[in-house]
């Protein structure tokens, strides 16, 4: 990939349903080469990002570059280049982790010797060995969302988007996958973008990130910066900054009737 190019921008991407906008006039630079949080609460808009930056659902206006490459214009040159883990993790329930991690391999165009190598080493770094005999229909949501990470590492892709990766994951693992993470964005470059409702999980392990709240960036820096411009103290915690910047009140409902001891 040419060393000039982010590895992604986005110019007024968005996307509605119906009268709803999911994705309001996203303006967003990744670097390549960097770990990249891309925070915000349950029905931000994080998935739907991820959605057009990977080309599965088309964005209602403006445009996206993933590697220099137009998601609408180039989607093959962009899903050649990408690695993804989605929401849905769309994989095949009646194939084992194997099976379906090769299958993949070859859409990849990768040659049996080098998927029959790869394979191995996936398993076994994401404790999925115990799966070999079995179907992903009786897998965990976990070993599920294992053997999705595993379909998007087979190729080596230079940029990996990964939509809520630690959720569900145990922490032997989600250790694992950080180290492995910190490794290729270390060792080839790669660029990761990752979505997370969990703000604790993109402290120490963001190079940068993006709070989105409503559809809309709201702020996008490294965790000091961000830290910087909310009025908090030092110690804050990142959750504290998030709940700043996107502006939530913590005193909403009560829930009295849950709460409240009626003989009191
Ligand atoms: N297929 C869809 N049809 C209608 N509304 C949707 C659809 N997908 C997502 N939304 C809505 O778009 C908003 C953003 O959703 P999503 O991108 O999944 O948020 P996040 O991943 O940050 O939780 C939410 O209000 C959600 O209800
Ligand atoms: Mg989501």
């Amino acid at each position: 990939m040419d060393n000039q190019v982010p590895a992604i921008k986005t110019e007024n991407l968005t996307r509605k349903y119906g009268n709803m906008t999911a994705v309001d006039h996203l303006n967003l630079s990744v670097d390549q080469g960097i770990i990249f949080g891309f925070l915000g609460p349950n029905g931000a808009g994080k998935s739907t990002t991820i959605n057009m930056l990977t080309a599965l659902l088309p964005p209602t206006a403006g445009t996206a570059c993933i590697g220099g490459f137009d998601i609408k214009q180039e989607p093959l040159e962009v899903k050649r280049r990408i690695g993804v883990v989605p929401e849905g993790l769309s994989l095949y329930q009646r194939l084992t982790a194997s099976e379906q991690i090769e299958l993949v391999g070859r859409l990849h165009g990768l040659d049996h010797a080098e998927i029959e190598r790869r394979i191995p080493s996936l398993l076994n770094m994401l404790e999925l060995e115990e799966s070999i005999d079995k179907m992903i229909i009786d897998y965990s949501h976990g070993m599920r969302k294992k053997t999705a990470l595993a379909c998007a590492l087979i190729h080596a892709p230079d940029i990996l988007f990964l939509d809520e990766p630690f959720e569900g994951i145990d922490p032997v693992s989600t250790r694992a996958i950080k180290e492995l993470l910190r490794d290729m964005r270390a060792g080839r470059g790669t660029t990761i973008f990752f979505s997370t409702h969990v703000m604790e999980l993109a402290e120490r392990f963001c190079d940068q990130v993006g709070i989105i709240n409503k559809g809309r960036l709201i702020d996008v820096g490294s965790i000091p910066e961000l830290r910087q411009r909310v009025n908090l103290p030092k110690d804050a915690s990142l959750e504290d900054v998030f709940l700043q910047t996107v502006g939530i009140q913590e005193d909403g409902a009560r829930l009295d009737w849950l709460t409240d001891n009626e003989n009191a």
